[in-house]
């Protein structure tokens, strides 16, 4: 495994982490494998991962502080996240700040989390959404700024809107944001219009999620692929929006270098930046983990691989979480 430094604070960041979405989100998890999955990452040196209170109310934070109590090795780092107040994926620009987010409930909401985790501090405490028409607002900013001088968070981020990638750089200015969490992958490109430079000005740390695009990437969706009702996946794979996908994973395939697969090739497409700290592949299988993980191995994707890549991009505006 190799590692990045998380700006700021300096820690060696797993450049592969590890997402928890699925094993409490998602339709088919069992927490047993997902345990064993993400045990047998800390095995192979992955210190990163990724969590949020609204994966199951509580329930991946629960299975992590499962999983790292029985640790003793290498100091492992934990990112999670505070839902929106009004339940409402993504934000929007008129959505009031006191209806999202005010100040004592993302205190309260840390607090519920450590509960969840076990700990008295975490190490990335996340937004869960954002609009910048609030980076102006004093009191998220105070609220951030005691709950670091308190040492109930190490680090402050912002999990970016999907598809809306600039829709930060405002709170970046403010000097608080220690890192944002954005889609990044090889359909999803836009990162690299403004937000990367801005991240890389002011010293904020990338992680890039959804590097499979919740597993289109994979090369694993077929166009009669169903997902049970409650499953996020079906409003996201959904008519046309599969249709198309299915269509544009065909054409990558060209592209795919010999000896390659396409997983491999899209997390080697998000480490080629220099301004992702980590990404994080959502994971429930040991044979995952070690596919995944084996990629943080210092390989450069040739120059015309790249070039073919850049010409998958898709640049996508609906509004879905
Ligand atoms: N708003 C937000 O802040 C937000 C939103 C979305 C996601 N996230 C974070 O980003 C993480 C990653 O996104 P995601 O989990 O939604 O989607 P993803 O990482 O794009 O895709 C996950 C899917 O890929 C499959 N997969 C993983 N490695 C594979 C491999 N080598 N070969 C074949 N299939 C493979 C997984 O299968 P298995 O599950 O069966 O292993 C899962 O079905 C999340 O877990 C979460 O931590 C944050």
């Amino acid at each position: 495994m190799r590692y990045r430094t998380f700006p700021r604070t300096n820690w060696p960041i797993a450049e592969v982490g590890y997402g928890t979405w699925g094993m409490a989100g998602w339709s088919g998890s069992d927490d047993g494998l997902s345990l064993q999955a993400m045990a047998r990452a800390l095995a192979l040196g992955c210190n990163f991962f990724d969590t949020a209170w609204a994966y199951g109310s509580g329930h991946s934070e629960r299975l992590l502080c499962q999983l790292l109590r029985g640790w003793h090795g290498e100091r492992v780092y934990v990112a999670t996240k505070v839902p929106p107040k009004n339940g409402r994926w993504p934000a929007r620009a008129d959505d009031r700040l006191d209806d999202v987010f005010p100040p004592e409930y993302i205190r309260e909401m840390t607090r519920k989390s450590l509960e969840n985790l076990g700990r008295d501090s975490v190490d990335l405490q996340q937004l869960h959404v954002w609009s910048d028409a609030w980076a102006g607002d004093e009191r998220w900013q105070r609220e951030v700024d005691d709950l670091k001088r308190e040492g109930l968070i190490k680090a402050f981020g912002i999990s970016i809107n999907r598809w809306e990638p600039a829709n930060v750089i405002r709170a970046l200015r403010t000097g608080l944001v220690d890192c944002v969490q954005v889609v990044y992958n090889i359909f999803d490109q836009n990162p690299e219009d403004e937000l990367f430079a801005a991240c890389r000005e002011l010293n904020v740390g990338v992680i890039a999620r959804v590097p499979f695009d919740e597993g289109s990437l994979t090369g694993t969706l077929t166009p009669d692929v169903t997902f049970p009702q409650g499953d996020w996946r079906a409003l996201y794979f959904r008519d046309e929006n599969l249709r198309q996908t299915i269509e544009r994973v065909e054409r990558l395939r060209a592209d795919v270098p010999a000896g390659m697969s396409l997983p491999e090739l899209a997390l080697r497409f998000i480490l080629e930046n220099p301004a992702v700290t980590t990404t994080i592949p959502g994971m429930r299988r040991v044979v995952h983990v070690e596919n995944n993980l084996a990629v943080s191995d210092g390989r450069r994707l040739p120059e015309a691989v790249l070039g073919a890549l850049r010409g998958h991009r898709w640049d996508r505006t609906t509004v879905i979480p």
